[in-house]
């Protein structure tokens, strides 16, 4: 008996250390599974722009029976897919000589390109000046100062005004070469800077604006430049053919200046004509009308309609009534419309269920790609893009007592709201 407990004790304990072993011999797999072989270190900040992971966002996948995959731009060191463009601006202008070393990079924003300019722009000894509109949550500005950028907040007002932001940011960037030149020969006339800093143009003070040593300035237009359009063209699409393997069906995301929807649309249907890319577009907007008929019309625009400038929407940063050259560029193959109270129940769904604390573009992509997957039916990737995080949205888009004011209040369980039981 007593041989027969031993070999029993025996098997028991061998047992166990069979488990143990296999345990740790599966625990270590996918340990090493899921490490991702990382460069040692990067470059500076300028290096660690941009190869985002590319992550499967679980419940919409889930409840669609699709692939949903986004890429992570709220990762970047900036906190948005901005800081590509910024980078990709600033690279090009210096190469080109339109912006020479130290000299001030003038952008009009609604936040985050001004975020993503004045965090890329010290690494290249240049400094930056932002035009804000008004409207536009006030943490985005204070962020922006804090990283050593000025900034003008002004109201907003038609893209045809003089004093639109992105107008006056134009202008801030000429005032800054023509003071700079002042400045230049003034130095070999030898005045003194005194009476150059009280040089006034147009009625505008330069010295409360630009330094002393003002080397010129530089206007980063992130609407018209083509750089904008690179950086996604040459970066993000790549970046999605490869993290995917080639394996994607569709594309979704809104528009802004349009830069990354078009340059990730040319790149993969290069790559795939059969690759389809849409807009989802939010409320005032004209692309969707631009996309489906062919005309930029929205009924917000109508006479008399307009609620609230400048696109009626509480999302930040998408939409727009008129053409840029990077938008231009798009090779769509259909649009959606995405409503407010979506964007703020499906920001509240990821949150819930996926631990992702997004911005209100974002979560607007987000409606589009289970729009795009309802569209194709189950079976098909979708790639989308996740721009920020909610961290820039906290006095607003995440803030209750202003959804109820705009009777915006999440009430959703799961994603009715998208018509899914
Ligand atoms: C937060 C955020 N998301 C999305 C976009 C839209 O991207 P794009 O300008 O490439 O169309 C912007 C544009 O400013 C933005 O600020």
């Amino acid at each position: 008996m007593a041989r027969v407990g031993g070999t029993s004790a025996v098997g028991f304990g061998g047992a166990i250390l069979v488990c143990v072993a296999f345990a740790y011999f599966i625990s270590d797999r996918r340990w090493k599974k899921k490490k991702p072989i990382m460069k040692k270190t990067r470059g500076g900040v300028v290096d660690a722009i941009g190869n985002t992971p590319l992550i499967r966002i679980n419940s919409l996948s889930d409840a669609t029976n699709c692939q949903i995959l986004a890429k992570c731009e709220f990762l970047n060191p900036g906190g948005s897919v901005k800081d590509r463009v910024a980078l990709q601006i600033i690279q090009e202008a210096l190469e080109s000589g339109q912006l020479s070393p130290g000299g001030i990079i003038t952008e009009g924003s609604a936040g985050s390109t001004a975020i993503s300019i004045a965090t890329v722009a010290p690494a290249f000894g240049c400094q930056c000046h932002v035009v804000i509109p008004d409207d536009a949550a006030i943490e985005k500005s204070q962020i922006i100062e804090a990283l050593g950028a000025t900034v003008e907040r002004v109201r907003p007002v038609s893209i045809t005004h003089k004093d639109h932001f992105v107008n006056i940011a134009r202008r801030r960037a000429s005032e800054a070469n023509e003071f700079a030149s002042k400045l230049r020969n003034s130095q070999l006339n030898g005045k003194d800077t005194y009476q150059i800093n009280g040089h006034k143009s147009n009625g505008y003070d330069h010295s409360s604006l630009f330094p002393t040593d003002c080397k010129g300035g530089f206007f980063a237009d992130q609407f018209e430049n083509l750089a904008n359009f690179r950086a996604h063209y040459e970066g993000t699409g790549p970046e999605i053919w490869e993290q995917t393997n080639g394996n994607l069906d569709a594309f979704v995301a809104a528009a802004g200046t349009g830069g990354t929807v078009a340059g990730i649309s040319s790149f993969l249907q290069e790559k795939n004509p059969g690759i389809k890319c849409f807009l989802i577009d939010p409320p005032g907007s004209g692309l969707y009308n631009k996309v489906t008929r062919g005309v930029m019309y929205t009924k917000e625009e109508a006479e008399g309609r307009r609620l609230k400038n400048p696109f009626d929407t509480i999302t930040e940063g998408i939409g727009i009534n008129r053409i840029t050259r990077n938008f231009a560029k798009a090779k769509l193959d259909g649009a959606f419309r995405g409503t407010d109270l979506e964007a703020v129940e499906m920001a509240r769904f990821l949150l819930k269920n996926d631990g992702l604390f997004l911005g209100s573009s974002s979560a607007m992509n987000c409606v589009g790609a289970v729009r795009v997957a309802q569209a194709l039916g189950p079976g098909h990737t979708i790639v989308t893009i996740l721009c920020d995080s909610g961290m820039r949205h906290l006095s607003k888009f995440h803030n209750d007592k202003y959804l109820s004011q705009l009777g915006l209040m999440p009430k959703a369980t799961g994603l009715e709201f998208l018509g899914i039981k």
